[in-house]
């Protein structure tokens, strides 16, 4: 069954756009063999990413990304089944509040300025309706088709 998962962490430092696409680059290969989609955001030095596949693709890929010692912090959001992908488009979509000009409903600009840390701890149930406005909002095509 399809499985979803949320969480933040923040970056031991500021990450810059080349290390950023770096990491794009691998994440959207290895998520393409995992059958993994869903979006990554990054905002002020910390990531929110949504991971949809099976259960168990989902689950060892968050496990491989506590470990990465890139970032700490890293905290679930919200997990669970859900019936469909929501970002079967993406093998990985992503924003980076720095490049992308947003245009936020009022409630997201809140929840960003507080950073996502805060926001989520707010009010969790923001987090994916921002990351599917996200969705919703991104006019790039994705690099990699998807399945
Ligand atoms: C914020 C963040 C998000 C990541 N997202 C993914 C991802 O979606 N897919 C993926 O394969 N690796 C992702 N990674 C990288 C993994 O943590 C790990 O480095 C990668 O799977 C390669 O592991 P390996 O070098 O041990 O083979 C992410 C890392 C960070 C810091």
């Amino acid at each position: 069954m399809l499985y979803e998962l949320i969480y933040r962490s923040l970056g031991f430092k500021e990450w810059d756009t080349e290390e950023l696409s770096e990491l794009l680059e691998i994440s959207k290969i290895r998520n393409r063999e995992a059958g993994i989609t869903g979006m990554l955001l990054y905002h002020n030095q910390e990531f929110m990413q949504l991971i949809e596949g099976e259960r168990e693709a989902v689950l060892s890929l968050y496990r491989e990304i506590v470990k990465d010692d890139r970032h700490h912090l890293v905290h679930v959001i919200w997990e669970g089944y859900i019936q469909e992908r929501g970002f079967d488009d993406w093998t990985m979509g992503f924003v980076d509040t720095r490049e992308h000009k947003l245009s936020l409903p009022e409630g997201h600009t809140n929840f960003l300025e507080d950073g996502i840390l805060t926001g989520s701890r707010k009010n969790p149930t923001v987090c994916k309706c921002l990351l599917v406005h996200l969705r919703d909002t991104l006019t790039i095509a994705p690099t990699i088709p998807t399945f």
